[in-house]
């Protein structure tokens, strides 16, 4: 099977982009990241990339005339990169209709919370806190032309503590984010996840 090309895009700190860079550095996973996206100029993640050699791309939304040509512009990119899947690690932007459909079935999120709980917006952890639930998690999805809807990858619990602030809970969400963000690209390369309808089997 061929070593699967990843594009991976990051709008902060990039301890997802981390966990697939040491990953893969490891041998613990068949893949390389062909092209890291990013829309913040200070973004810690840009750092990780170049540490780790991997291409990266700062592509600065207000440098373009609209929404539509920024994003026009990242999914040329990734198709110039010929990226096999598109890994969403920390993404602050929903993506326009557009963009969805030239990577459908091909572009995976991580998001903080077990979906459908504390979906659209991007402070799951807080409202997860605010709402007073005993659990929450992440989720690995597809993305589909519906925030934070498309079927679902895998997913994994964490509890919320009595003393847990937003820090502390999603530190702890972000430890096993990491181990289910590497695992559900695993499974896409090795073709075991099929969708059907909305939901992916695995299998
Ligand atoms: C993660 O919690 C992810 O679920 C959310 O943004 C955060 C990114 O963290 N969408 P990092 O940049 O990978 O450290």
């Amino acid at each position: 099977m061929k070593r699967l090309r990843l594009g991976v895009l990051v709008s902060g700190r990039g301890t997802n982009l981390q966990a697939i860079l040491d990953a893969i550095a490891r041998g613990e996973l068949d893949a390389e990241v062909a092209l890291v996206i990013c829309n913040h100029k200070e973004a810690y993640a840009i750092t990780r990339a170049e540490r780790a050699g991997v291409p990266v791309g700062v592509l600065i939304q207000k440098e373009y005339a609209s929404r539509q040509e920024h994003q026009r512009a990242i999914a040329d990119s990734l198709e110039k990169a010929k990226v096999d899947l598109v890994v969403c690690a920390g993404w602050d932007r929903i993506f326009t209709h557009e963009f969805v459909e030239r990577f459908l079935g091909r572009i995976i999120n991580i998001h903080p919370a077990l979906l459908p709980s504390f979906a659209g917006g991007l402070h799951a952890v807080r409202s997860a806190l605010e709402y007073g639930v005993k659990v929450t998690g992440c989720t690995v999805h597809f993305i589909t032309h519906d925030l934070d809807s498309g079927p679902i990858i895998l997913q994994e619990a964490v509890p919320v503590l009595p003393d847990d602030t937003e820090e502390t809970l999603a530190e702890r969400i972000r430890v096993e984010e990491h181990r289910l963000l590497v695992e559900a690209i695993r499974l896409y390369g090795s073709q075991h996840l099929q969708i059907e309808g909305r939901k992916v089997r695995i299998g």
